[in-house]
């Protein structure tokens, strides 16, 4: 079981300063000790370096903001998680703003015919910069990840459509814009909004996503934003939705999720320990890696 840990620092993807110290406190909540005690060796590559942009300048072409740097250090970063991969080992990669998982998909999707991915969120982040409310890329990466988005954006890592839309899995869906829900209808990619997850409950959700990833895919990653959490669980984000999921819900979640042995890589993005309650956020976390990694109580 060998493990790789990448840092993204990137916190041009949205608007509130802070998430780039997501790493540095992911870390600081004790993440390697707590998955060194689940036996695994790891190995911290340190953190992807980040292009700035000029200081002040509103920097937004075509209703993308921080494009070009986004698009540089995304390509970065794919090219390290290649890398982890063809060493055969796990990349777990650390946000960062959730505009950082165009770069992991980029690495990831390449050593898999069928890649699955289960987005952990509030939000569908299948905006592109016609439906976008904001302009934030952060809002973008599973739309551009499926090859919809500007060139510069669906083009890293020099391949795609990086994923397909019937291996997608949302969980948590609470706010989505209405070009995110033509999208979905369009593209059929199932969704397990917060009414599924009271409806069904965590388990069955969890049950019939494993099902459906199990037929169809080679490999899943999970990429988990913060802010699928409940705020009062996980007040740490920069796009906080009430209603979302809970701490018990997610352990469990991340549990199965283990227990499957389907997951390949992951990634925890949107932590802001300046946003945060005393690195609430970051503990958590730490806490759901252990879960997936394979923490249990007995
Ligand atoms: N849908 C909104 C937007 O596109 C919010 C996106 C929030 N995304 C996130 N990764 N937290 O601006
Ligand atoms: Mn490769
Ligand atoms: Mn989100
Ligand atoms: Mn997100």
């Amino acid at each position: 079981k060998q493990l790789s840990v990448i840092g993204v620092p990137m916190d041009l993807g949205q608007m509130r300063r802070g998430v780039d110290m997501g790493p540095s406190a992911i870390r600081y909540a004790g993440m390697v000790e707590r998955l060194e005690q689940l036996k695994y060796e790891i190995e911290d590559l340190g953190d992807i370096d980040i292009p700035r942009p000029e200081p002040n300048a509103d920097n937004r072409q075509d209703n993308l903001r921080n494009l070009n740097e986004i698009a540089e250090g995304s390509s970065r970063l794919a090219k390290s998680v290649d890398q982890v991969i063809e060493n055969k080992r796990f990349p777990l990669v650390l946000g960062g703003d959730h505009s950082i998982a165009m770069g992991t998909l980029a690495g990831v999707a390449k050593h898999y015919d069928n890649l699955g991915v289960i987005w952990y969120d509030a939000h569908g982040d299948l905006n592109t910069a016609d439906s976008s409310p904001s302009g934030n890329i952060h809002g973008m990466p599973l739309a551009v990840s499926l090859g919809i988005g500007h060139e510069k954006l669906t083009g890293i890592h020099d391949y795609e459509p990086k994923i397909k839309p019937e291996n997608v899995v949302i969980i948590g869906a609470r706010s989505l814009d209405e070009g995110e829900r033509v999208l979905i209808k369009e593209r059929g990619i199932k969704v397990y909004t917060m009414h599924e997850v009271d409806r069904m409950g965590m388990t069955q959700v969890i049950e019939e996503a494993i099902d459906y990833l199990k037929e169809r895919t080679d490999g899943v990653h999970l990429s988990l934003d913060l802010d699928g959490l409940d705020p009062s669980d996980a007040p740490g984000v920069g796009t906080p939705v009430i209603g979302g999921l809970s701490y018990r819900e997610s352990h469990l979640a991340m549990e199965m999720l283990h227990q499957s042995g389907m997951i390949t890589s992951a990634e925890f993005v949107e932590v802001n320990p300046i946003l945060d309650e005393k690195n609430k956020t970051a503990s958590v976390a730490v806490g759901l890696m252990g879960s997936l990694f394979g923490e249990s109580l007995k």
